[in-house]
């Protein structure tokens, strides 16, 4: 004899709606499209702000003065380099493995070698978040390089983060517009209020894990095309599409079968993504930079169509994808780069909570069947299915 639970609590699907804590670090206005750092909008943000100047701002609350800003490039420069036995992992691991997956065992295994690795005092969190800042471009870069069957090329610490990400891509340093064009891409990736990787960090660091735990956390969760995954899909679809005729057909075959288009929808914003309309704007730069706006052309007429068939905006991931396929970053580095950035966002968020910590543990609705009797082993011929009465 069984009896199920009858109680039934608000469920919040996803838990939208739900307020985990206040905060100072970004605004997000889902019905305005609106997107701020500590009070900054995102728009003058990516006109006229550098990565570091946002890294700056979003972790010590303030603009940085010039010397200020340069002392801040010099700390983030010289925590570029990795430890040899990471370099080494880098060189051991399969050269098909997944960026994002060789991402976060390499901050986890970078954690092994900081002796402060545990600490989380707030000076203990603001050099964590600089390493960790400086050292993920390097992974990346290094993996990119020796699944490639080439030497890593070693950071240079005269080069701003984004250039400096490119060059050790390539081994050629960049045009300064190239440069820009990725710098303002991880300005406006750099941080989006409780997303789904932020959340899963401060719960990490809620249990007061460290910052390592916390950020490999995020980069896990990060990785899933419903969130920052997206961006890959959108051009493993215009790759499969292949041209601009072919766009509207597609569309309607996807949505025909229920089937979610990559870099469209959001769970906050109901109008345009403030991102998007930026990234649209540098993804036309980029395309004209490199000869063919073919992607971007592409991409616009898959937002109309998308608009016109299911009335769903364009989110970050739709433009961005363009703007690093038209820079020359490989498809499945598209999820790492944005990592790159928002490692900045998700360490504000954890010096946030480190510094007025409560466990988390929300509660759940139990469904299932109760006071099941526990049949004996010697008793079972077969399985016995735990059986719901109603
Ligand atoms: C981001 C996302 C998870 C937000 O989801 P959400 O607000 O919780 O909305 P849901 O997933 O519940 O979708 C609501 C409805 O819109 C549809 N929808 C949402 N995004 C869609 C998309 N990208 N393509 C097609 N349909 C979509 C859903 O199928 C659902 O339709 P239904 O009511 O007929 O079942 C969702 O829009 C999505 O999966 N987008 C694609 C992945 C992506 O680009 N992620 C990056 C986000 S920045």
């Amino acid at each position: 004899m069984t009896t199920t639970a009858t109680t039934q609590p608000q469920v919040a699907a996803g838990l939208r709606g739900v307020v985990v804590g206040d905060t100072r670090i970004s605004y997000v206005d889902g019905e305005r499209g609106q997107l701020m750092y500590r009070g900054i909008d995102i728009h003058d943000l990516a006109r006229y702000a550098t990565f570091e100047e946002v890294a700056y701002l979003l972790w010590f609350s303030a603009l940085p003065s010039r010397e200020h800003l340069q002392t801040f490039h010099a700390d983030l420069a010289r925590r570029r380099s990795l430890p040899d036995p990471i370099l080494a992992i880098l060189g051991e691991v399969p050269a098909t493995a997944t960026p994002m997956d060789v991402l976060r065992t390499a901050v986890s295994a970078i954690a092994l070698f900081d002796p402060q690795a545990k600490e989380t005092t707030p000076q203990s969190n603001l050099e964590k978040a600089q390493r960790l800042t400086a050292v993920l471009p390097t992974i990346l870069a290094a993996f990119y390089r020796l699944s490639h069957d080439h030497d890593p090329v070693p950071p240079r610490s005269d080069l701003a983060s984004a250039a400096n990400f490119l060059y050790m891509l390539s081994g050629q340093e960049p045009d300064p517009q190239a440069a820009r064009l990725l710098d303002v891409a991880l300005v406006l990736h750099a941080d989006h209020g409780m997303n789904a990787s932020t959340f899963a960090s401060i719960v990490t660091a809620a249990t007061l894990a460290d910052m390592y735990a916390a950020v490999t956390s995020a980069i896990a969760t990060l990785k899933g095309p419903l969130h920052g995954g997206a961006n890959e899909g959108v051009i493993t679809n215009l790759l499969h599409i292949g041209s601009i005729d072919a766009v509207d057909a597609w569309v309607a075959e996807k949505l025909a079968r229920h089937e979610k288009i990559m870099g469209f929808g959001h769970a906050v914003y109901k109008t345009h993504d403030p991102r998007a309309v930026e990234l649209k704007r540098i993804a036309r730069e980029a395309g004209e930079r490199a000869g063919t706006t073919k992607w971007l052309e592409m991409t616009e007429r898959m937002e109309q169509a998308v608009w016109e068939q299911r009335k769903l905006y364009a989110n970050v991931d739709l433009y961005s994808a363009c703007v690093y396929y038209t820079l020359g970053i490989p498809p499945e580095y598209f999820t790492p780069v944005f990592a790159m950035s928002r490692v900045t966002g998700w360490c504000a968020h954890l010096i946030e909570q480190y510094a007025n910590n409560k466990l988390i543990r929300p509660a759940e609705h139990y469904v299932g069947p109760r006071d099941v009797r526990y049949v004996p082993l010697a008793e079972r011929t077969n399985d016995i299915p735990i059986v719901e009465t109603d």
